[in-house]
């Protein structure tokens, strides 16, 4: 194996070393040796980037149109959810799109209560065009039929509605970006403002941290807060509990929780 090889191979595995130790709740590096945080310059540091802590807070794409506003004048526009599909299939600013095969847009019932909204599609959706048919999400079905509701059913009070945060598969199932987050908001929020569900239950960091700004699904999983005007309830994403079994006692208590918030 070449050097070259060998550094991509190490880099990769630490990043999805840190990429697990964050999922797993990690917010803070220690390092080696302490540090007297009382000797360092009394000056703050400025931050790095406009990698912000919200999605909101994110700078325009230089040059040509601001992305987000476009987003934020098309997304408004719409006044059907057919509407909305087609300006999120018509908005060429997000460059997932052209890596992409289908633009995946929803599943289930729009009358539903419940509105789940996910990160981004795998391969399997990309293919399918709908959201949660690959493993993670047959697993997705199975917890929710466990408290009586079905992507598939007829009858608003036991349906469900599902949708993701990023339309596009980023490529190698890569997290989307803050800065790609930011651009997708604005189709979200009028998303679930036309389904206009009773509640939201986010799966995963990326529709967490779209709708909240927070970081840290394993410590905000099973804790209701409001996003939107609507409550709404964080829960592990069904691909960790594929990857951690043991998180499953866990998502059973929040699917009882929001079981008990339907009543
Ligand atoms: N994971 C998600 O978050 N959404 C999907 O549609 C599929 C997998």
């Amino acid at each position: 194996m070449g050097i070259a090889a060998i550094i991509a191979e190490d880099w990769h595995a630490a990043l999805a070393a840190l990429a697990w130790q964050v999922e797993a709740g990690a917010d803070e590096i220690i390092l080696d040796a302490p540090v007297n945080r009382y000797e360092l310059a009394a000056e703050a540091p400025k931050p790095l980037s406009a990698k912000a802590s919200s999605p909101a807070a994110l700078p325009a794409a230089s040059g040509g149109a601001d992305p987000v506003a476009v987003a934020k004048e098309v997304a408004e526009q719409a006044q059907t959810l057919g509407a909305l599909q087609a300006a999120l299939t018509d908005f060429d600013h997000c460059d997932l799109k052209k890596g992409a095969r289908n633009t995946v847009f929803s599943d289930g019932n729009p009358q539903a209560r419940v509105l789940i909204l996910g990160e981004a599609p795998g391969a399997e959706e990309d293919r399918e065009g709908r959201p949660f048919v690959g493993r993670a999400g047959q697993l997705l079905d199975r917890m929710f039929a466990a408290i009586g509701l079905s992507r598939s059913s007829a009858d608003a009070d036991s349906a469900l509605y599902i949708t993701n945060v990023m339309p596009w598969r980023p490529p190698g199932n890569r997290d989307p970006e803050p800065a790609e987050i930011a651009m997708m908001l604005p189709f979200v929020e009028r998303h679930i403002a036309l389904v206009d569900p009773k509640v939201i239950v986010v799966v995963g960091n990326t529709p967490l941290f779209a709708l909240t700004g927070a970081k840290g699904i394993l410590r905000a999983r099973g804790t209701w807060t409001q996003a939107l005007g609507k409550p709404l309830l964080p829960m592990a994403h069904p691909a960790y509990l594929l990857r951690n079994p043991s998180a499953k006692r866990e998502a059973w208590a929040d699917l009882l929780s929001l079981r008990t918030r339907l009543r």
